[in-house]
């Protein structure tokens, strides 16, 4: 008999409401080591927000979340982070005054706790350095590296986001429509991009936009379509 793997990430019967808006309704979902899942829902569903509860950047009214079988249900985003949770944002985070590189030096010096040596880390910090230049190779934006993020095309701002979300070194990576706000032409990068992650990284792709779910690469063993949830409505009085 072979034992069941422990799951990556584990919601369980998560709830949140913003004062009388149930937003986040009894959500249970699996993820395991690999797994690549969609979860679609219309704009306003909660898809953010159930990012946000996994993640960290809200707490939930009740349920749980688990990390390779760890309850983190109270612990902080940062922790969470360097367990192996990482995520982009649906408006990217990025420092956009600093070049790519700079941007990824910073998750990078961030991530081995030496954040306040990082401010200029790139010239003097070989180790760094090959790493940031590591992914800029794996996501093809190595000529990019000392371009200001602003100067970057806003396809291209989404592909360094998603570099800096795999030098968190994630187990699992959350990504929040990926895609948003870039042309339909370019679109097709961020999900090649997507395609070909570390295998072993359990990802989440949450989208809105049903043409990015179903342009998403074949290659991947299981792009499911979780489930789509109807919008959020108010409790009625
Ligand atoms: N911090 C908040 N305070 C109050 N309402 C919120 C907050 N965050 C989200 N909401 C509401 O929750 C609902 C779901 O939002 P969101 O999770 O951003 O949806 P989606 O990402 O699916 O578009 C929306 O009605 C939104 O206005
Ligand atoms: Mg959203």
């Amino acid at each position: 008999m072979t034992a069941t793997p422990t799951p990556a990430l584990e919601v369980q019967g998560l709830n949140r409401a913003f004062g009388a808006l149930p937003v986040t309704r009894d959500v249970s979902l699996t993820l395991q080591k690999g797994a690549r899942r969609a979860l679609i829902g219309p704009n306003g569903a909660g898809k953010t927000t159930l990012v946000n509860l996994i993640t960290g950047a809200l707490k939930p009214n009740s349920g749980r979340v688990l990390l390779n079988g760890e309850d983190i249900t109270n612990v902080s985003q940062t922790v969470r982070a360097r367990r192996g949770l990482a995520r982009t944002f649906q408006i990217n985070q990025l420092f956009r005054g600093l070049t790519v590189l700079e941007n990824l030096g910073l998750t990078i010096g961030e991530r081995d706790g030496h954040a306040n040596n990082m401010w200029r880390p790139i010239g003097i910090n070989r180790v760094v350095l090959d790493e940031a230049l590591d992914y800029l190779d794996a996501l093809r934006l190595t000529g990019d590296a000392l371009k200001l993020v602003r100067e970057l095309p806003y396809g291209r701002q989404r592909l360094v986001e998603i570099a800096i979300a795999l030098a968190q070194k994630p187990r699992v990576l959350l990504l929040d429509e990926p895609a948003a706000g870039v042309p339909s032409s370019e679109s097709h990068l961020i999900l090649d991009v997507v395609d070909r992650l570390d295998p072993d990284i359990a990802i989440l792709i949450i989208e809105h936009d049903m043409d990015v779910v179903y342009r998403l690469p074949r290659r991947s063993p299981c792009w499911c379509r979780a489930r789509c949830w109807s919008k959020a409505r108010p409790t009625p009085s």
